[in-house]
């Protein structure tokens, strides 16, 4: 049981010592170039993607808003935030990625569909909204799609020049959408919708600027814009946008999107520029999105990019909404219509791990149906205490864990994580573990698993695109090589590759497309990235178990967080010593120290040179050392 501290951990704690100092000269960096500190703690708020999809209407928001404003504002939530596809009218034929349905103006720029904002009509925008809402004591923001709508460049509209006042001319001749959009370039999960702009023309430059002073011109506070970053990364436009947004008047925060595959690598060159930046795909209520949240959180902190020098303040690894009250479901054209799937345990575990992360919190349940429940949790002092007033925030690699009961796992659920069962990840297709997958009879694409490489296998069905109005246009020779892939022996729907491999519902989007490449690879056509199979022995360290997460208050108090991953019960321990390291000083000054373990109130001492729990499946603890 005893686990030997592995070399990342010895490395732990010299970051300890780097970060302090980061976060000393980011400080003082924000302070001297002058008048703006934005997002100088990671934002809080509500978005209305979870429980709308994109169907949200000015009653709805406005009414979501108040509630924001009455019950969560006293808790430092703040930003209000209509995700996309505002400007899209909500009639039959209309959705995700369809085309010909926005509202765009005469400079190719969208406006809120009038029959959903009706305060926007004449031209408005959403000037009233946000009078509103800034009127309750709130910040507003919107979502946008990166570059250019489709709808514009086909209507070659004029570019305007917010200088003038008049259609942007550069060398002698007026300049239009179809000059600057970026053809090639289409949002690869709307392709239909938008397109990335040519930020090295004047005129693409000068669109951006019309764009954004029209926002602030609005009273826009924050955007969010999409299609920018992770599979989607285009680090010459963010720059671009951060550059037109730092020009204004207006203090906007800019926080991008999506994070789908994003590593402290890519990031590296962008976080400078961002206040925020999603770090994982999509997360939905289910715990196979909440889990990879796990690894990506801790690379981001071994990086020091929590709180790190950001566009005009900080910026800030952004873990994604918190799933949790009344919902939708991605890709329905419906409103709030069930409630979370996490059960409270993991609502409890995605609320702690955000908070240790310092992740920017933003609730995503529909506020009208907010219980007491979701309510104590999203407004957890001690939690949000340390979401805002921590440092040195990390994974803690010194423990020891083992189960305490089988596993609770029901077999035959489609979790390809079963305990014996193999298990599916994704790697880029130059990493030598995505080869070996096969066609064979019966439509079937199957792998060999275990370390022996024995005659196990893992199959899975080819099963032909759905007709496909949304998402995946399938039109050319070429795409009749890409297919669904259906689990086999259960309804398990189709394989999906959006956060990590999944079995959902088969649905008309290029996270389900996948084909099979001639050297044996099975690639998904949403990422680029190719399938690995493991065995779930191999897989087991990264998919299960304990972790532990440390960081500590302005008081001096230490944080300590055990969360459990795995399928059974667990006991976790760290030996006080191993915490001192982390402290950087004794704490086993017994009588001195108080210890409590936060959700149930008890205190216990530190004598016992341990601190262990039962921590059950998917749960988490949270311990405050005080010395
Ligand atoms: C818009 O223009 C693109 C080419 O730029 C074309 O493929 C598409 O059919 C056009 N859409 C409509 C509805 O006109
Ligand atoms: C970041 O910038 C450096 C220096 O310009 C460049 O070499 C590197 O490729 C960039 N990284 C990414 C992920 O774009
Ligand atoms: C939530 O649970 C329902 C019912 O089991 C299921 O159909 C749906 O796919 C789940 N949604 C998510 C996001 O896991
Ligand atoms: C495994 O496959 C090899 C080669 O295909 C075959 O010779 C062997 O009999 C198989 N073993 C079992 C246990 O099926």
């Amino acid at each position: 049981m005893a686990m030997a501290a592995s070399p990342r951990i010895l490395s732990t704690v010299l970051v300890l010592f780097v970060s302090s100092l980061i976060w000393g000269s980011c400080e003082a960096a924000a302070a001297g170039d002058g008048r703006r500190r934005l997002a100088m703690l990671p934002p809080r708020g509500w978005n209305s993607y979870d429980s709308f999809s994109w169907t949200i209407d000015e009653a709805a928001f406005l009414h979501n808003a108040q509630i924001m404003a009455d019950k969560l504002l006293p808790h430092g939530y703040q930003y209000a935030v209509i995700d996309f596809l505002w400007y899209r009218k909500n009639v039959n034929g209309a959705g995700e990625d369809s085309y010909g349905f926005d509202s765009v103006d005469q400079w190719g720029r969208p406006f809120p569909d009038p029959e959903r904002f009706p305060s926007s009509a004449g031209g408005e925008g959403f000037k009233h909204v946000a009078d509103k809402v800034h009127a309750m004591g709130l910040k507003f923001g919107i979502h946008l799609m990166n570059g250019i709508s489709t709808q514009a460049v086909n209507a070659s509209t004029p570019i305007l020049d917010v200088d003038t006042g008049k259609a942007y001319v550069e060398d002698g001749r007026q300049w239009t959408a179809s000059d600057i959009g970026l053809t090639h370039r289409t949002c690869a999960w709307m392709s239909n919708g938008f397109m990335s702009v040519n930020t090295d023309a004047g005129a693409g430059r000068a669109f951006l600027r019309s764009l954004y002073q029209q926002y602030a011109d609005w009273g826009v506070d924050f955007v969010k814009v999409d299609c920018i970053f992770g599979t989607d990364y285009s680090p010459k436009e963010i720059m671009a946008v951060s550059e037109t947004l730092k020009e204004l008047e207006r203090p906007v925060i800019l926080s991008i999107s999506p994070g789908t595959e994003v590593t402290p690598a890519l990031a590296e060159n962008i976080t400078q520029h961002v206040d925020m930046f999603r770090i994982t795909g999509d997360d939905w209520d289910s715990w196979k999105d909440v889990r990879p949240h796990f690894d990506v959180a801790r690379s981001f902190a071994d990086a020091n990019k929590i709180g790190a020098t950001g566009l005009q303040g900080r910026s800030w690894p952004d873990l994604d909404m918190l799933p949790f009250g009344r919902l939708t479901d991605a890709g329905v054209n419906q409103g709030p219509h069930r409630s979370t799937n996490l059960t409270f345990d993991e609502q409890l575990t995605q609320m702690l791990l955000w908070s240790m992360a310092k992740s920017p919190l933003m609730f995503g349940g529909d506020l009208r149906h907010l219980n007491d429940g979701t309510f104590n949790l999203i407004t957890h002092p001690t939690l949000l205490k340390i979401n805002h007033h921590t440092k040195n925030n990390m994974e803690f690699g010194y423990i020891q864990s083992e189960r305490t009961s089988e596993s609770d796992e029901q077999s035959g659920r489609s979790d390809l994580t079963n305990n014996g069962g193999p298990v599916l990840g994704l790697a880029t297709c130059n990493d030598k573990s995505t080869g070996g997958w096969h066609s064979s009879s019966k439509d079937h694409i199957c792998r060999g698993f275990g370390i022996q490489n024995d005659n196990a296998s893992f199959c899975m069905s080819k099963a032909k695109l759905l007709p496909t109005s949304d998402g995946v246009t399938i039109s050319s020779e070429e795409d009749q090589a890409k297919f669904h892939l259906v689990g086999i022996d259960t309804n398990d729907g189709c394989l999906d590759a959006s956060v990590s491999p999944m079995f959902s519902t088969c649905e008309q989007h290029s996270k389900q497309v996948w084909e099979l490449t001639e050297n044996g690879q099975l690639k998904s056509s949403y990422s680029g990235l190719c399938a690995t199979l493991k065995s779930s022995k191999e897989g087991e360290s990264e998919t299960t178990g304990a972790r532990a997460w440390t960081a500590t208050g302005d008081k001096g108090e230490i944080y300590l967080a055990f969360f459990n991953l795995d399928t059974a019960s667990r006991k976790i321990a760290v030996r006080v010593p191993d915490l001192e390291k982390v402290a950087g000083r004794k704490l086993a000054r017994k009588h001195l120290c108080t210890c409590t373990e936060v959700w149930s109130g008890k205190s216990r001492s530190l004598m016992k040179g341990d601190i262990s729990a039962v921590v059950s499946s998917h749960g988490s603890i949270l311990f405050e050392i005080q010395c």
